[in-house]
């Protein structure tokens, strides 16, 4: 049977490559993109629908578009910030902490794909094996933090890998099918990583489309015991 799955951010460099690269696949037969700024035309194959995760209510009505029946086989999470063109920027040192920065941060990275799994969870696939990825990064990792800095990004992703784990423990009961996992797709080229690609040697800076690809074979090769873990996009498993 051909699969049906959705991808929330996918006007995101990483969540453009990866709609793309679904849609490109000729086992696929809808590919959903869920974005804040939807212009693009529905086709057969491309329904575009408006969602803003910062806002409970709009994942809400986001869902309540779909079709009745509709369940996927993947839902792909790409959304995310690390600076913006306000206030929000990595934190150097603890003199650059602010309460409305970790505020901003915590609720893009965190609370939003948070409640993006409340609302999507039901619509997995129960009879066959379905995925729920979170584009998560390294930096969340305690075990891996001998740096420091970034605490809003660090932490927001630390934060979202517990969600993770905590989603694959309390939906095994209900669909011992499905598999929860957060990924880092590498240092890719995109409007998140433009201030500190200087620092990335030429062949650390992946295209989108190369990260995108090997997300895509990652979860691809994904077993149940993976559930609850967060794996880089070479398929190395990042301890928490
Ligand atoms: N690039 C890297 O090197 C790298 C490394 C490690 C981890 N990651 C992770 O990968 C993910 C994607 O990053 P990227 O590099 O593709 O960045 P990007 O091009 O800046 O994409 C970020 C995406 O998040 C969306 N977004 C932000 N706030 C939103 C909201 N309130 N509602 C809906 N969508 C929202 C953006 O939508 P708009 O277009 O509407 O703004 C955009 O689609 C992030 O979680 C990031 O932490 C990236």
């Amino acid at each position: 049977m051909k699969k049906t799955v959705a991808v929330i951010g996918s006007s995101g460099a990483i969540g453009n490559s990866i709609s793309e690269n679904l849609v490109n696949n000729d086992l696929i037969d809808v590919v959903y993109k869920f974005s804040r700024t939807n212009v693009n035309k529905d086709t057969e194959r491309i329904k575009n629908i408006t969602i803003d995760i910062e806002k409970e209510d709009s994942i809400k009505s986001a869902v309540e578009k779909l079709p009745k029946d509709t369940k996927f086989d993947l839902i792909f999470v790409a959304t995310g910030i690390l600076h913006n063109d306000d206030d929000i920027f990595p934190e150097k040192s603890i003199k650059d902490i602010n309460a409305e920065r970790l505020k901003k941060v915590l609720l893009v990275n965190t609370i939003g794909p948070t409640l993006v799994g409340k609302y999507f969870i039901p619509f997995l696939k129960k009879d066959i094996r379905s995925t729920f990825a979170f584009l998560s990064a390294r930096v969340g990792s305690i075990t891996d933090n001998n740096l420091g800095g970034w605490y809003s990004y660090r932490s927001s992703k630390t934060a979202l890998n517990q969600i993770i784990k905590n989603f694959s423990i309390e939906i095994k009961r209900s669909n011992p099918n499905a598999i929860f996992v957060g990924l880092q797709p590498g240092t890719v080229k995109s409007f998140l990583s433009k201030p500190f690609e200087k620092n990335v040697k030429a062949d650390k800076l992946f295209t989108p489309d190369y990260s995108a690809k090997k997300l895509l074979k990652v979860i691809d090769n994904l077993k149940s015991k993976d559930s609850g873990k967060i794996f880089a996009w070479d398929g190395e498993e990042i301890l928490p």
